[in-house]
């Protein structure tokens, strides 16, 4: 019987997002800059055997909720092979994966079998030439055929678009229109400072007050439902609507008093806040020789002194230096 993992405020600690490389086939603008980033090199990844390690020692200790994410997962060699592993472990009960679609459409099958028990696709906008402006490809139809085949073999799937002041505004509402005749939570993302350069905006123009007026105007029906636990959206139903909208305070930061989640990179830094600078390197404890015990001690330290919140966990940076790194060596 696995443990209950607490943090020193009190929070259970029971999922792990697990970025598993920082690539990615898109050059989205709030992630990353035009010209890409310095990718890391392979030897400096955590390998799939050091993954799953981690994972079962994670899991023994109480983490039960696993998010895969990147860059984009699906980019990396033998994916499906690891998923297949993880899937195996005892105690992991729900193996989440976040993607921007653009590959993931025939390997639906196969991630219905292995039993994933949601995706999270990363989409913008519905409109082909704002999709190429937003992501400096254009992958749109890819992305639309991933979604099909998710409704299709009717897996758990949300949309995340974050909400750019000038790029996708006119997009909330016909993307609020696809929960109409679809069982999807649509969820609206207020933009962060992590995409390689900075803020794009002197001020967060887009917040999460701002998104849902906005969505007021046009359905002045919609009503707040109960958000599962630990939620990062704010929860909505338009009547009528099979799906669901929701609102993440990614940048306000509201949430934080319920946060579960611990991260690793994909070279093997544990963040125990998303705005942190990283607590340890476990690739390097464990390539040194480091012991099942020894790794899980380490852990419960980093645990013991986690930030209370995503401004603490900023402040608290070395040097002082503002988030600017960019999402995808972090995984979301
Ligand atoms: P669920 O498991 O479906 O609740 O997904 P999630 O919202 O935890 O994860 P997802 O990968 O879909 O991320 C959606 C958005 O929320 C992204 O912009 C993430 O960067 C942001 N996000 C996820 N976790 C956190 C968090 O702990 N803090 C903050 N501030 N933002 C987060
Ligand atoms: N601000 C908010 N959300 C972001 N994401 C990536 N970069 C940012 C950012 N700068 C989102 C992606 C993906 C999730 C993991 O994080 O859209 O859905
Ligand atoms: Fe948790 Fe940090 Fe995100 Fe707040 S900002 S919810 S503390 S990871």
């Amino acid at each position: 019987m696995a443990e209950q993992l607490f943090d020193n405020h009190g929070r259970v600690i029971n999922y792990l997002r697990l970025a598993v490389t920082d690539r990615c086939n898109l050059r989205c603008f709030y992630c990353m800059p035009e010209e890409g980033i310095n990718y890391v090199p392979r030897e400096e990844l955590l390998t799939y055997e050091e993954m799953v390690r981690l994972l079962r020692l994670l899991a023994s200790m109480g983490v039960s909720k696993v998010r895969i994410t990147g860059g984009e997962p699906f980019i990396r060699r033998d994916m499906m092979d690891f998923l297949r592993a993880i899937s195996q472990l005892d105690g992991i009960e729900q193996i989440n994966i976040t993607t921007n679609g653009t590959v993931t459409a025939p390997l639906v099958p196969e991630l219905k079998v292995l039993g994933i028990h949601s995706i999270n696709l990363s989409l913008d906008t519905l409109d082909r030439e704002r999709f190429h402006r937003i992501t400096r490809r254009d992958a749109l139809p890819q992305v639309m055929e991933t979604l099909e085949a998710l409704l299709h073999y009717g897996i758990k799937t949300k949309i995340n678009a974050v909400v750019m002041d000038g790029q996708n505004t006119d997009d909330l509402i016909p993307m609020v229109e696809l929960a109409r005749e679809h069982p999807l939570g649509v969820r609206f993302i207020e933009e962060m400072p992590f995409n390689g350069e900075g803020n794009h905006y002197p001020k967060l123009t887009w917040d999460h007050r701002r998104i849902l007026e906005h969505l007021r105007e046009a359905y002045p029906a919609i009503e707040k439902i109960p958000d599962p636990p630990h939620s990062t959206s704010y929860n909505y139903q338009i009547p009528g609507h099979q799906g669901t909208v929701g609102i993440i305070a990614a940048y306000s930061r509201t949430f934080c008093g319920t946060c579960n989640r611990i991260r690793l990179t994909p070279q093997g830094l544990l963040k125990t806040c998303l705005y942190d600078d990283g607590v340890f390197n476990v690739r390097n404890l464990m390539r040194a020789g480091a012991s099942e015990a020894q790794l899980r001690d380490a852990f419960l330290e980093a645990f013991a002194h986690r930030a209370k919140d995503g401004w603490e966990a900023e402040r608290n940076r070395q040097f002082g230096t503002p988030v600017s790194e960019s999402m995808s060596t972090i995984g979301g």
